[in-house]
Protein backbone atom coordinates (compact mmCIF):
# COMPACT_ATOMS: atom_id res chain seq x y z
CA UNK A 1 0.00 0.00 0.00
CA UNK A 2 0.93 3.41 -0.37
CA UNK A 3 1.74 5.29 3.19
CA UNK A 4 1.95 8.50 4.21
CA UNK A 5 3.42 9.29 7.88
CA UNK A 6 3.15 13.25 9.00
CA UNK A 7 5.80 13.92 11.86
CA UNK A 8 9.29 12.42 11.99
CA UNK A 9 9.90 12.08 16.03
CA UNK A 10 10.19 9.10 17.66
CA UNK A 11 6.79 7.45 16.86
CA UNK A 12 6.41 8.93 13.26
CA UNK A 13 10.02 7.63 12.16
CA UNK A 14 9.80 4.20 13.99
CA UNK A 15 6.38 3.94 12.18
CA UNK A 16 7.15 4.94 8.44
CA UNK A 17 10.59 2.50 8.77
CA UNK A 18 8.22 -0.74 10.25
CA UNK A 19 5.44 -0.04 7.73
CA UNK A 20 8.06 0.42 4.77
CA UNK A 21 9.54 -2.79 6.46
CA UNK A 22 6.40 -4.94 5.80
CA UNK A 23 6.79 -3.87 2.02
CA UNK A 24 4.46 -1.20 1.94
CA UNK A 25 5.80 2.15 0.28
CA UNK A 26 6.25 5.05 2.82
CA UNK A 27 6.59 8.81 2.78
CA UNK A 28 7.45 10.48 5.53
CA UNK A 29 6.79 14.36 6.23
CA UNK A 30 7.81 16.92 9.00
CA UNK A 31 7.74 20.55 8.35
CA UNK A 32 11.39 20.55 9.87
CA UNK A 33 13.37 20.62 7.20
CA UNK A 34 16.52 20.11 9.27
CA UNK A 35 15.40 16.33 10.86
CA UNK A 36 14.48 15.84 6.88
CA UNK A 37 17.72 16.30 5.73
CA UNK A 38 19.17 14.38 8.36
CA UNK A 39 17.16 11.46 7.80
CA UNK A 40 18.10 11.69 4.02
CA UNK A 41 21.36 11.75 4.89
CA UNK A 42 20.81 8.73 6.77
CA UNK A 43 21.57 10.52 9.70
CA UNK A 44 19.03 9.31 13.11
CA UNK A 45 17.50 12.97 14.11
CA UNK A 46 16.84 10.86 17.31
CA UNK A 47 18.88 8.33 19.14
CA UNK A 48 16.74 5.08 19.16
CA UNK A 49 18.53 1.62 18.97
CA UNK A 50 18.28 -0.70 15.79
CA UNK A 51 16.36 2.59 13.68
CA UNK A 52 18.91 2.89 11.56
CA UNK A 53 19.53 -0.87 10.64
CA UNK A 54 16.24 -1.13 10.37
CA UNK A 55 15.30 1.90 8.27
CA UNK A 56 18.74 0.24 5.72
CA UNK A 57 16.34 -2.61 5.37
CA UNK A 58 13.09 -0.46 4.88
CA UNK A 59 14.72 1.51 1.70
CA UNK A 60 15.27 -2.14 -0.29
CA UNK A 61 12.07 -3.44 0.83
CA UNK A 62 8.71 -1.45 0.36
CA UNK A 63 11.31 2.05 0.00
CA UNK A 64 10.81 4.66 2.00
CA UNK A 65 11.38 8.38 1.36
CA UNK A 66 11.59 11.63 3.37
CA UNK A 67 10.18 15.05 2.45
CA UNK A 68 8.91 18.77 3.83
CA UNK A 69 5.73 18.60 1.20
CA UNK A 70 2.86 16.87 2.39
CA UNK A 71 0.70 17.60 -0.84
CA UNK A 72 2.17 15.07 -3.35
CA UNK A 73 2.45 11.96 -1.12
CA UNK A 74 -0.93 12.64 0.63
CA UNK A 75 -2.47 12.90 -3.11
CA UNK A 76 -1.11 9.40 -3.99
CA UNK A 77 -1.90 7.77 -0.49
CA UNK A 78 -4.15 4.77 0.63
CA UNK A 79 -3.42 6.09 4.76
CA UNK A 80 -1.85 8.89 5.83
CA UNK A 81 -0.98 8.82 9.68
CA UNK A 82 -0.59 11.53 11.79
CA UNK A 83 2.16 11.21 14.16
CA UNK A 84 2.54 15.05 15.15
CA UNK A 85 3.51 16.14 18.70
CA UNK A 86 0.37 16.63 21.40
CA UNK A 87 2.25 18.56 24.37
CA UNK A 88 0.14 20.32 26.97
CA UNK A 89 -0.98 23.44 27.27
CA UNK A 90 0.16 25.55 30.73
CA UNK A 91 -3.70 24.15 31.91
CA UNK A 92 -2.85 20.55 31.34
CA UNK A 93 -4.86 20.42 28.26
CA UNK A 94 -3.20 18.79 25.02
CA UNK A 95 -1.96 21.15 22.75
CA UNK A 96 -3.74 20.12 19.30
CA UNK A 97 -2.37 23.14 17.44
CA UNK A 98 -0.02 20.84 15.31
CA UNK A 99 -3.01 18.13 14.67
CA UNK A 100 -4.99 20.73 13.65
CA UNK A 101 -2.14 22.25 10.98
CA UNK A 102 -1.68 18.64 9.96
CA UNK A 103 -6.00 17.42 9.27
CA UNK A 104 -6.21 20.65 7.01
CA UNK A 105 -3.22 19.78 5.06
CA UNK A 106 -4.49 16.54 4.49
CA UNK A 107 -7.78 18.00 3.29
CA UNK A 108 -5.72 20.54 0.74
CA UNK A 109 -3.91 17.87 -0.39
CA UNK A 110 -6.75 15.57 -1.14
CA UNK A 111 -8.52 14.81 -4.43
CA UNK A 112 -11.10 11.89 -5.84
CA UNK A 113 -9.03 9.61 -7.09
CA UNK A 114 -9.24 7.21 -4.30
CA UNK A 115 -11.21 6.49 -0.85
CA UNK A 116 -8.32 7.57 1.75
CA UNK A 117 -7.92 6.43 5.65
CA UNK A 118 -6.59 9.37 8.07
CA UNK A 119 -5.23 7.36 11.27
CA UNK A 120 -4.53 9.50 14.32
CA UNK A 121 -1.55 8.08 15.85
CA UNK A 122 -0.76 11.01 18.04
CA UNK A 123 -1.96 10.56 21.50
CA UNK A 124 -4.67 12.68 21.89
CA UNK A 125 -8.36 13.26 23.81
CA UNK A 126 -11.27 12.05 23.59
CA UNK A 127 -13.18 13.01 20.63
CA UNK A 128 -10.40 14.76 18.35
CA UNK A 129 -11.38 11.43 16.03
CA UNK A 130 -14.33 13.57 14.93
CA UNK A 131 -11.89 17.02 15.22
CA UNK A 132 -9.77 15.45 12.59
CA UNK A 133 -12.87 14.78 10.25
CA UNK A 134 -14.06 17.61 10.56
CA UNK A 135 -10.65 19.72 9.50
CA UNK A 136 -9.67 17.35 7.14
CA UNK A 137 -13.40 18.68 5.61
CA UNK A 138 -12.19 21.80 6.23
CA UNK A 139 -9.30 21.61 4.18
CA UNK A 140 -11.16 20.61 1.16
CA UNK A 141 -13.74 23.03 1.74
CA UNK A 142 -10.89 25.85 1.91
CA UNK A 143 -8.70 24.65 -1.38
CA UNK A 144 -11.58 22.52 -4.13
CA UNK A 145 -14.50 23.38 -2.11
CA UNK A 146 -16.24 21.71 -5.56
CA UNK A 147 -14.84 18.88 -4.61
CA UNK A 148 -16.12 17.95 -1.00
CA UNK A 149 -18.99 15.81 -2.11
CA UNK A 150 -16.79 13.36 -4.50
CA UNK A 151 -13.92 13.37 -2.23
CA UNK A 152 -14.16 10.16 -0.04
CA UNK A 153 -11.96 9.40 3.18
CA UNK A 154 -12.40 7.81 6.55
CA UNK A 155 -10.93 8.53 10.07
CA UNK A 156 -9.39 5.59 12.53
CA UNK A 157 -7.26 5.88 15.55
CA UNK A 158 -4.77 3.72 15.92
CA UNK A 159 -2.73 4.46 19.35
CA UNK A 160 0.82 3.61 20.02
CA UNK A 161 2.09 2.15 22.51
CA UNK A 162 5.92 1.44 22.11
CA UNK A 163 8.22 2.40 24.80
CA UNK A 164 11.49 4.61 23.91
CA UNK A 165 14.97 2.81 23.97
CA UNK A 166 12.79 -0.47 22.40
CA UNK A 167 10.75 0.98 20.16
CA UNK A 168 11.51 -1.04 16.85
CA UNK A 169 11.33 -4.46 19.19
CA UNK A 170 7.49 -3.15 20.43
CA UNK A 171 6.41 -2.28 16.59
CA UNK A 172 7.55 -5.02 15.02
CA UNK A 173 6.16 -7.70 18.04
CA UNK A 174 3.56 -5.57 19.49
CA UNK A 175 1.45 -6.90 22.62
CA UNK A 176 -2.11 -5.80 20.28
CA UNK A 177 -3.20 -3.72 17.86
CA UNK A 178 -5.64 -1.06 18.68
CA UNK A 179 -7.82 0.27 15.53
CA UNK A 180 -10.76 2.89 16.23
CA UNK A 181 -12.99 3.15 13.48
CA UNK A 182 -16.86 3.92 12.74
CA UNK A 183 -16.71 2.34 9.42
CA UNK A 184 -16.26 -1.15 8.20
CA UNK A 185 -14.65 0.26 4.84
CA UNK A 186 -12.00 1.52 6.87
CA UNK A 187 -11.50 -0.93 9.56
CA UNK A 188 -10.99 -3.42 6.73
CA UNK A 189 -8.24 -0.94 5.12
CA UNK A 190 -6.09 -0.90 8.62
CA UNK A 191 -6.37 -4.58 9.12
CA UNK A 192 -5.05 -4.50 5.35
CA UNK A 193 -2.24 -2.25 6.16
CA UNK A 194 -1.20 -4.35 9.38
CA UNK A 195 -1.50 -7.90 7.96
CA UNK A 196 1.89 -8.83 7.55
CA UNK A 197 2.57 -7.36 11.27
CA UNK A 198 -0.63 -9.42 12.57
CA UNK A 199 0.36 -12.69 10.90
CA UNK A 200 3.82 -11.99 11.76
CA UNK A 201 4.71 -12.79 8.02
CA UNK A 202 7.83 -11.02 7.53
CA UNK A 203 11.51 -12.23 7.85
CA UNK A 204 12.30 -11.06 11.26
CA UNK A 205 15.63 -8.44 11.21
CA UNK A 206 18.94 -10.36 12.10
CA UNK A 207 19.29 -7.70 14.73
CA UNK A 208 16.17 -8.14 16.54
CA UNK A 209 14.83 -11.71 16.23
CA UNK A 210 11.14 -12.51 16.98
CA UNK A 211 10.77 -13.63 20.81
CA UNK A 212 10.33 -17.17 20.87
CA UNK A 213 6.79 -18.88 20.69
CA UNK A 214 5.10 -15.96 19.63
CA UNK A 215 1.81 -16.26 17.63
CA UNK A 216 -0.19 -13.90 16.15
CA UNK A 217 -0.82 -10.32 17.18
CA UNK A 218 -4.12 -9.65 18.68
CA UNK A 219 -6.19 -7.07 17.13
CA UNK A 220 -8.54 -4.78 19.30
CA UNK A 221 -11.39 -3.21 17.43
CA UNK A 222 -13.25 -0.27 18.98
CA UNK A 223 -15.15 2.67 18.28
CA UNK A 224 -13.16 5.92 17.82
CA UNK A 225 -13.82 7.27 21.23
CA UNK A 226 -12.45 3.75 23.00
CA UNK A 227 -9.04 3.71 20.60
CA UNK A 228 -8.10 7.37 22.20
CA UNK A 229 -9.57 6.37 25.52
CA UNK A 230 -7.62 3.11 25.59
CA UNK A 231 -4.23 4.79 25.27
CA UNK A 232 -4.82 7.18 27.91
CA UNK A 233 -5.94 4.35 30.02
CA UNK A 234 -3.41 2.47 29.85
CA UNK A 235 -0.43 5.65 30.42
CA UNK A 236 -2.39 6.20 33.85
CA UNK A 237 -2.96 2.48 34.70
CA UNK A 238 1.42 2.30 34.39
CA UNK A 239 1.86 5.75 35.64
CA UNK A 240 0.19 4.73 38.80
CA UNK A 241 1.47 1.47 38.97
CA UNK A 242 4.98 2.97 39.57
CA UNK A 243 3.26 5.38 42.09
CA UNK A 244 2.16 2.58 43.79
CA UNK A 245 5.18 0.75 44.59
CA UNK A 246 7.21 4.01 45.09
CA UNK A 247 4.42 4.54 47.84
CA UNK A 248 5.07 1.51 49.24
CA UNK A 249 9.06 1.78 48.98
CA UNK A 250 8.42 4.90 51.11
CA UNK A 251 6.65 2.86 53.75
CA UNK A 252 9.13 -0.08 53.45
CA UNK A 253 11.73 1.96 54.09
CA UNK A 254 10.13 3.18 57.88
CA UNK A 255 9.15 0.11 58.91
CA UNK A 256 12.73 -1.79 57.59
CA UNK A 257 11.27 -3.89 54.58
CA UNK A 258 13.16 -4.11 51.64
CA UNK A 259 11.18 -2.37 48.83
CA UNK A 260 12.79 -4.87 45.72
CA UNK A 261 11.87 -8.11 48.02
CA UNK A 262 8.35 -7.03 48.50
CA UNK A 263 7.92 -6.26 44.86
CA UNK A 264 9.47 -9.75 43.65
CA UNK A 265 6.64 -11.23 46.19
CA UNK A 266 3.77 -8.80 44.50
CA UNK A 267 4.68 -9.39 41.36
CA UNK A 268 4.40 -12.84 40.87
CA UNK A 269 0.77 -13.14 41.68
CA UNK A 270 -0.28 -12.83 38.00
CA UNK A 271 -3.20 -10.49 38.83
CA UNK A 272 -0.21 -8.16 39.69
CA UNK A 273 2.57 -8.75 37.36
CA UNK A 274 6.28 -7.64 38.27
CA UNK A 275 6.76 -5.03 35.37
CA UNK A 276 6.83 -1.47 36.37
CA UNK A 277 6.97 -2.17 40.01
CA UNK A 278 10.43 -0.40 40.54
CA UNK A 279 10.44 2.45 42.92
CA UNK A 280 12.66 5.18 42.15
CA UNK A 281 12.93 8.52 41.55
CA UNK A 282 9.73 8.34 39.66
CA UNK A 283 8.72 8.19 36.44
CA UNK A 284 9.42 11.01 33.32
CA UNK A 285 9.32 11.05 29.67
CA UNK A 286 7.26 13.02 26.92
CA UNK A 287 4.06 10.65 27.83
CA UNK A 288 2.88 10.40 31.30
CA UNK A 289 2.57 13.42 32.50
CA UNK A 290 1.42 15.14 29.87
CA UNK A 291 -1.44 12.09 29.39
CA UNK A 292 -2.57 12.20 32.34
CA UNK A 293 -2.80 16.03 32.97
CA UNK A 294 -5.57 15.64 29.60
CA UNK A 295 -7.38 13.06 30.83
CA UNK A 296 -7.50 14.56 34.20
CA UNK A 297 -8.24 17.71 31.81
CA UNK A 298 -11.38 16.00 29.66
CA UNK A 299 -12.67 14.28 32.85
CA UNK A 300 -13.37 18.09 34.70
CA UNK A 301 -14.59 19.04 30.79
CA UNK A 302 -16.92 16.30 32.18
CA UNK A 303 -18.09 17.30 35.93
CA UNK A 304 -15.50 14.34 37.36
CA UNK A 305 -13.03 14.93 39.80
CA UNK A 306 -10.01 12.07 39.53
CA UNK A 307 -8.65 11.63 42.91
CA UNK A 308 -6.43 8.81 42.13
CA UNK A 309 -4.63 10.37 38.93
CA UNK A 310 -4.43 13.60 40.82
CA UNK A 311 -2.38 11.71 43.49
CA UNK A 312 -0.47 9.83 41.18
CA UNK A 313 0.73 13.22 39.92
CA UNK A 314 1.42 14.11 43.08
CA UNK A 315 3.25 10.96 44.42
CA UNK A 316 5.63 11.33 41.68
CA UNK A 317 6.44 15.30 42.46
CA UNK A 318 7.59 13.85 45.90
CA UNK A 319 9.23 11.10 44.57
CA UNK A 320 11.82 13.73 43.06
CA UNK A 321 12.25 15.57 46.27
CA UNK A 322 13.11 12.22 47.66
CA UNK A 323 16.69 12.55 46.25
CA UNK A 324 17.10 15.94 47.62
CA UNK A 325 15.92 14.55 50.98
CA UNK A 326 18.42 11.65 51.19
CA UNK A 327 21.36 14.15 49.98
CA UNK A 328 20.88 16.40 53.15
CA UNK A 329 20.35 13.40 55.44
CA UNK A 330 23.82 12.43 54.43
CA UNK A 331 25.43 15.78 53.42
CA UNK A 332 23.54 18.19 55.90
CA UNK A 333 24.79 21.26 53.25
CA UNK A 334 23.95 21.06 50.15
CA UNK A 335 25.34 24.79 49.55
CA UNK A 336 28.64 24.46 48.05
CA UNK A 337 28.92 20.37 47.76
CA UNK A 338 29.88 18.89 44.10
CA UNK A 339 27.02 16.48 43.44
CA UNK A 340 27.95 14.06 40.29
CA UNK A 341 24.49 12.10 38.35
CA UNK A 342 24.60 9.22 36.38
CA UNK A 343 22.16 9.60 34.01
CA UNK A 344 20.14 12.83 32.35
CA UNK A 345 17.80 10.68 30.00
CA UNK A 346 14.30 10.11 31.58
CA UNK A 347 15.29 6.52 31.11
CA UNK A 348 18.50 4.36 29.63
CA UNK A 349 18.43 3.58 25.86
CA UNK A 350 17.12 6.95 24.96
CA UNK A 351 18.02 10.88 24.30
CA UNK A 352 14.40 11.93 25.05
CA UNK A 353 14.92 14.01 28.32
CA UNK A 354 11.31 15.30 28.08
CA UNK A 355 9.91 15.84 31.58
CA UNK A 356 13.80 13.65 32.82
CA UNK A 357 13.83 13.35 36.66
CA UNK A 358 17.03 14.75 36.16
CA UNK A 359 16.43 17.99 35.24
CA UNK A 360 14.20 18.76 38.06
CA UNK A 361 16.65 17.13 40.61
CA UNK A 362 19.86 19.66 38.74
CA UNK A 363 17.55 22.26 38.76
CA UNK A 364 16.27 22.00 42.96
CA UNK A 365 20.43 21.42 43.57
CA UNK A 366 21.98 24.11 41.61
CA UNK A 367 19.05 26.58 43.50
CA UNK A 368 20.50 25.20 46.57
CA UNK A 369 24.13 26.36 46.18
CA UNK A 370 25.30 22.90 45.06
CA UNK A 371 27.88 22.37 42.10
CA UNK A 372 26.48 19.56 39.68
CA UNK A 373 28.25 17.60 37.44
CA UNK A 374 26.65 14.75 35.11
CA UNK A 375 27.62 12.27 32.77
CA UNK A 376 24.98 10.20 30.21
CA UNK A 377 25.98 8.06 27.72
CA UNK A 378 23.76 9.56 24.72
CA UNK A 379 21.57 12.34 26.32
CA UNK A 380 24.35 15.35 27.34
CA UNK A 381 24.35 16.75 23.62
CA UNK A 382 20.32 17.70 24.48
CA UNK A 383 20.98 18.34 27.49
CA UNK A 384 23.20 20.59 26.58
CA UNK A 385 21.72 22.28 23.45
CA UNK A 386 17.76 22.02 25.13
CA UNK A 387 18.25 23.47 28.40
CA UNK A 388 21.48 25.99 28.24
CA UNK A 389 20.70 27.90 31.00
CA UNK A 390 21.22 24.36 33.36
CA UNK A 391 24.85 25.33 34.72
CA UNK A 392 25.90 21.48 34.59
CA UNK A 393 29.65 20.41 34.22
CA UNK A 394 29.20 17.78 31.89
CA UNK A 395 31.81 14.89 32.11
CA UNK A 396 33.71 12.17 29.63
CA UNK A 397 32.64 9.72 31.78
CA UNK A 398 31.06 8.44 34.97
CA UNK A 399 34.56 8.27 36.75
CA UNK A 400 35.27 11.72 36.27
CA UNK A 401 31.56 12.63 37.52
CA UNK A 402 32.55 11.02 40.80
CA UNK A 403 35.73 12.25 40.90
CA UNK A 404 35.94 14.77 44.05
CA UNK A 405 32.69 14.67 44.75
CA UNK A 406 30.38 15.04 47.97
CA UNK A 407 27.83 12.65 46.61
CA UNK A 408 26.91 10.29 43.40
CA UNK A 409 23.55 9.78 42.40
CA UNK A 410 22.34 7.47 39.91
CA UNK A 411 19.71 8.61 37.87
CA UNK A 412 19.35 6.76 35.16
CA UNK A 413 19.89 2.67 35.00
CA UNK A 414 22.04 2.78 31.80
CA UNK A 415 23.17 -0.51 32.22
CA UNK A 416 27.32 0.18 32.07
CA UNK A 417 26.48 1.80 35.47
CA UNK A 418 26.01 -1.66 36.40
CA UNK A 419 29.20 -2.62 35.45
CA UNK A 420 31.17 0.01 36.92
CA UNK A 421 33.88 -0.49 39.48
CA UNK A 422 32.47 0.87 42.79
CA UNK A 423 35.66 1.20 44.46
CA UNK A 424 37.64 2.95 42.01
CA UNK A 425 34.59 5.30 42.21
CA UNK A 426 34.34 5.26 45.76
CA UNK A 427 37.82 6.14 46.03
CA UNK A 428 38.19 9.13 44.02
CA UNK A 429 35.24 11.05 45.75
CA UNK A 430 35.44 13.83 48.49
CA UNK A 431 32.83 11.67 50.28
CA UNK A 432 31.54 8.21 48.96
CA UNK A 433 28.25 9.19 49.23
CA UNK A 434 25.85 6.79 46.43
CA UNK A 435 22.33 7.46 46.27
CA UNK A 436 20.85 4.70 44.28
CA UNK A 437 17.73 6.47 42.62
CA UNK A 438 16.83 3.32 40.36
CA UNK A 439 18.31 0.44 42.88
CA UNK A 440 20.46 -0.77 40.15
CA UNK A 441 23.37 -1.60 42.24
CA UNK A 442 24.01 -4.54 45.47
CA UNK A 443 23.53 -2.07 48.66
CA UNK A 444 26.12 -4.76 50.62
CA UNK A 445 28.30 -4.62 47.32
CA UNK A 446 28.47 -0.64 47.43
CA UNK A 447 28.77 -0.86 51.43
CA UNK A 448 32.00 -3.20 50.74
CA UNK A 449 33.28 -0.96 47.88
CA UNK A 450 33.20 2.15 50.33
CA UNK A 451 30.23 3.74 49.83
CA UNK A 452 27.81 5.70 52.43
CA UNK A 453 24.62 3.81 50.07
CA UNK A 454 21.20 4.67 50.26
CA UNK A 455 18.21 3.26 47.75
CA UNK A 456 15.42 3.62 47.32
CA UNK A 457 12.73 1.82 50.01
CA UNK A 458 15.92 0.05 51.27
CA UNK A 459 16.76 0.70 54.59
CA UNK A 460 20.24 0.23 56.42
CA UNK A 461 20.25 -2.58 57.91
CA UNK A 462 23.08 -5.91 57.56
CA UNK A 463 21.13 -8.46 55.51
CA UNK A 464 20.09 -11.74 57.02
CA UNK A 465 22.57 -14.76 56.51
CA UNK A 466 21.62 -16.43 53.22
CA UNK A 467 19.53 -13.86 51.91
CA UNK A 468 19.75 -13.51 48.15
CA UNK A 469 19.42 -9.64 47.41
CA UNK A 470 17.01 -8.95 44.51
CA UNK A 471 18.32 -6.18 42.08
CA UNK A 472 15.77 -4.22 40.91
CA UNK A 473 16.87 -3.95 36.94
CA UNK A 474 16.51 -7.81 37.39
CA UNK A 475 12.58 -7.26 38.14
CA UNK A 476 12.22 -4.35 35.47
CA UNK A 477 13.07 -6.52 32.34
N1 LIG B 1 7.46 9.22 22.25
C1 LIG B 1 6.79 8.16 22.69
O1 LIG B 1 7.33 7.28 23.37
C2 LIG B 1 5.33 8.01 22.36
C3 LIG B 1 4.71 6.77 22.56
C4 LIG B 1 3.37 6.64 22.25
C5 LIG B 1 2.65 7.72 21.77
N2 LIG B 1 3.27 8.92 21.61
C6 LIG B 1 2.48 10.05 21.07
O2 LIG B 1 2.82 10.19 19.69
C7 LIG B 1 2.80 11.58 19.32
C8 LIG B 1 4.15 11.96 18.74
O3 LIG B 1 5.14 11.81 19.76
P1 LIG B 1 6.71 11.92 19.45
O4 LIG B 1 7.40 11.59 20.72
O5 LIG B 1 7.03 11.16 18.21
O6 LIG B 1 6.81 13.49 19.15
P2 LIG B 1 8.07 14.32 18.58
O7 LIG B 1 7.97 15.65 19.19
O8 LIG B 1 9.31 13.51 18.73
O9 LIG B 1 7.77 14.42 17.01
C9 LIG B 1 6.71 15.14 16.46
C10 LIG B 1 7.14 15.61 15.08
O10 LIG B 1 6.02 16.17 14.41
C11 LIG B 1 6.50 17.24 13.60
N3 LIG B 1 5.36 18.09 13.21
C12 LIG B 1 4.63 18.94 13.97
N4 LIG B 1 3.66 19.50 13.23
C13 LIG B 1 3.76 19.02 11.98
C14 LIG B 1 3.03 19.20 10.77
N5 LIG B 1 1.95 20.00 10.70
N6 LIG B 1 3.43 18.53 9.67
C15 LIG B 1 4.50 17.72 9.71
N7 LIG B 1 5.22 17.48 10.83
C16 LIG B 1 4.86 18.13 11.95
C17 LIG B 1 7.52 17.91 14.49
O11 LIG B 1 8.41 18.73 13.74
C18 LIG B 1 8.21 16.70 15.10
O12 LIG B 1 9.32 16.28 14.33
C19 LIG B 1 2.42 12.34 20.58
O13 LIG B 1 1.04 12.55 20.58
C20 LIG B 1 2.80 11.38 21.69
O14 LIG B 1 2.03 11.58 22.85
C21 LIG B 1 4.60 9.08 21.87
Amino acid sequence: MRVTVIGTGYVGTVTGACLSYFGHRVTCVDTDAHKIEKLRRGEMPIYEPCLDELLRLAAAQGGIDFTTDLAAPAAESDVIFIAVGTPSLETGEANLCYLEAAARSIGAAMDDSRFRVVVNKSTVPVGSGNLVEALVREGIRESHPGDLKRIQFGVASNPEFLREGNAIGDSLYPDRIVLGAEEERTLAIMRELYQPLVAQSFEAPAFLPRPHGMGPVPVVTTTLTSAEMIKYAANAFLAVKIGFANEIANICERVGAEAPEVMAGIGLDARIGARFLNPGVGWGGSCFGKDIQSLLHTAREYGYKSMLLEAALEVNRAQRQLVIQKLQEKLFILKGRTIGLLGLAFKPETDDLRDAPSLHIAERLLQMGARVKAYDPVAMKACRELHPALRIHYCESAREAAEDADALVLVTEWQEFARLDLRELANSMARAVLVDGRNLFDPEAARQAGFDYCGIGRPQRAPRNGAVPVANHELAR
